[in-house]
This record gives C-alpha cells, structure tokens and sequence, in this order.
C-alpha cells in the first residue's frame, strides 16, 4: 500500500544504490518540488548532496528566507545561496515585454546555476543532478503550455559538456498531493509544502510593465496581504494559485486620508483548477475580497485600487503574462 513512509524508504535505498559515494548537487527554486526531492537524496546519502539557490530576486516575501533559514534548519542540508539579484534585476531594466522577460530569465538563471555548479564540482566533484520532475511532468513534456515546456528555463539539461551530470528524478513516479505527503512526512516546512504553483520568473510576469525594485516591493506587499488572508480564512486548498498582478503603468485617481491620490491599481486572480490547463475564477466569499481590498488600499500607500479577475481558463490565462 502507498505510504509516505514506504515510499521514502524505497526511494533511499534507490538513491543510495545509484549514488554510492559521489557527490550530488540539486537546484532549489522555492517550491515543493525541488524541496521534497532535495530532501529524499539528503535522507539517502547526507552531506554528499549540495544544493543550490538562485535569488533572482523576484520571490515573493519571505520566500527567499523560507529556503535559507526554514528548509535549512528542517534538514541540515548544505547550501549554497547565490544572491543573483543585482544581475537580474539589470538585466531586466526597462523590458516590458513577458517572453522577453522569460527568456532574460531563462538565461541569466542558467548562466548562474552553471557558475555555481561550475565552483562547486572544481571543490567536490560532482557527478548526479537531482531534479524534482513529477509523473505530469514526464507525460506532459513537448506538449503546448504543458508545464515541462513552460518550464524549461528550470530545466538545466542544456549544461555545458565540462558539466554533465546524471540525473536523479525521486519524484518521477508521482502526483503533487503525493509530492505534498512526502514532504510533511519528511519534515519540510508546512508554508513551503502546501505552497501553491509558482512561476519561475516569479513577480517578473505579475508587473505588467517594467520591473524595478521599487514595484516588486509595492507588489511584495499586496501580494502577502492577499495570502495572509486566504490562509486566515481557511480557504487557501479551494484556490489552486491566488497571483496578485501590479498594473504597474496604469494610474488612476483616488481618494486616500485626506488627498486626492494618483495611485496603481492591483489585480486580484484567484483561481481554482485542476491542472492549470483550464482554470476558472474562484468564487471567494465577498467579506474576503473586501478585507483584502481594504487592508491593501490602507497598507500599501502606492495602491489605491483593488480590482477582481473574473475570467475563466480560456479565453484568460492564470497569469497575466
Ligand atoms: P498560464 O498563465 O499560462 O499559466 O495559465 C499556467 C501555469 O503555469 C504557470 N506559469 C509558469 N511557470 N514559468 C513557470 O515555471 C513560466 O514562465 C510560467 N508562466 C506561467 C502559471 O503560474 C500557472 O501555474
């Protein structure tokens, strides 16, 4: 019978056979995935796994913290953080346009993973790759917005020869609600293991306009009320994702304290999905919508407008981007 337990131990005994005692290094992103796999290969063979973080500096708040100090302390797994953000951010100065975006991104996030492999294989040869690939991602890889495809900035399969490593996939065989079980059952912070979807190139495709330091805290902060919330109501497993999108060119006048103001306005999405294929528009309860809205128009002194996404999956994506 499937169990999180039965399954960490045949996935251990398996890494343990394949790995022996070479060194293996493991990319984290934030997300469950690469957590939980990390996590599996750390239980298998300890200090013989590295893993490395790239703040790109497009998290949302407290995430970046979330792997550095939380997941660290939970697994006592080594890590080497690679603070990119500067780069990043200069990279993307002035772009407007989201593919761009994702291919600035796409490049920049290779080209550092590779530096920093680059750095540790010349310390520690490094001979395995551990990636958090799951069961949809196998069946759905070549196809249109499939998640293998959409996330191929994430895939480090196009390294450079002098860095070929062989892959470790634990989570091959496996579902996301499965991903989740493994990942409590390993220990790994609750906030990291029931976090929903998250893009790669993060709140760099939830500011429809140029990105800057000075919006992604603007949108930092919007964005931690509206969780906040979701999570205060008890509502956070009806929504599949909850992005909070930053009009970052529009402006519109408002009314806030005792002066007319020329605010941004931000774009609440939540959405409720099975698959991020199709998606619709979750039919949160207004008294929500309402703190939200309220809390964000009095706490973020930049925004002075809160609007709902209405638009299902098609003819609208989930991001805005
Ligand atoms: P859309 O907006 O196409 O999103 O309905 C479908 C799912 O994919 C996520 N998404 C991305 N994930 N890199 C990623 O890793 C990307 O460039 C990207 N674009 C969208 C989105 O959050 C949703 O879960």
């Amino acid at each position: 019978t499937w169990t999180p337990g039965n399954i960490i131990e045949d996935q251990v005994a398996a890494i343990r056979s394949v790995v022996g005692d070479k060194q293996v290094i493991c990319g984290l992103s934030g997300g469950v995935d690469s957590a939980v796999a990390a996590a599996l290969v750390h239980k298998a063979v300890g200090d013989q796994l590295t893993c490395i973080f790239v703040d790109h500096g497009l998290l949302r708040a407290g995430e970046a913290e979330q792997v550095e100090k939380d997941y660290v302390a939970a697994t006592g797994i080594r890590l080497k953080v690679v603070d990119a953000s500067e780069q990043f951010l200069g990279h993307l100065a002035g772009v407007t346009d989201p593919e761009q975006k994702r291919k600035i991104i796409g490049r920049e996030f290779i080209r550092t993973f590779e530096q920093a492999a680059r750095e540790l294989d010349a310390e520690r040869h490094i001979e395995f790759l551990v990636q958090g690939t799951l069961y949809p991602d196998v069946v759905e890889s070549g196809g249109g917005t499939g998640t293998a495809n959409i996330k191929s900035h994430h895939n480090v399969g196009g390294l450079p020869d002098d860095l070929q490593f062989a892959l470790i996939e634990p989570l091959r065989t496996l579902f996301k609600d499965e991903v989740r079980a493994l990942g409590s059952a390993l220990g790994l912070p609750e906030e990291m293991v029931q976090r929903h979807p998250f893009p790669g190139p993060g709140l760099a495709i939830r500011i429809i306009g140029a990105v800057d330091r000075e919006r992604l805290d603007i949108l930092r902060a919007a964005d931690l009320i509206a969780r906040e919330e979701l999570a205060a109501s008890g509502l956070d497993r009806e929504v599949w994702q909850f992005p909070v999108v930053l009009l970052a060119d529009v402006r519109s006048v408002g009314v806030q304290g005792d002066g007319r103001t020329y605010g941004h306005p931000v774009v609440l999405r939540p959405v409720s999905s099975e698959d991020a294929m199709t998606a619709d528009w979750s039919r949160l309860p207004y008294d929500l919508i309402a703190k939200i809205s309220n809390r964000i128009t009095n706490e973020v002194r930049e925004i002075n407008r809160v609007v709902l996404d209405v638009t299902s999956k098609p003819p609208g994506t989930i991001e805005w981007e």
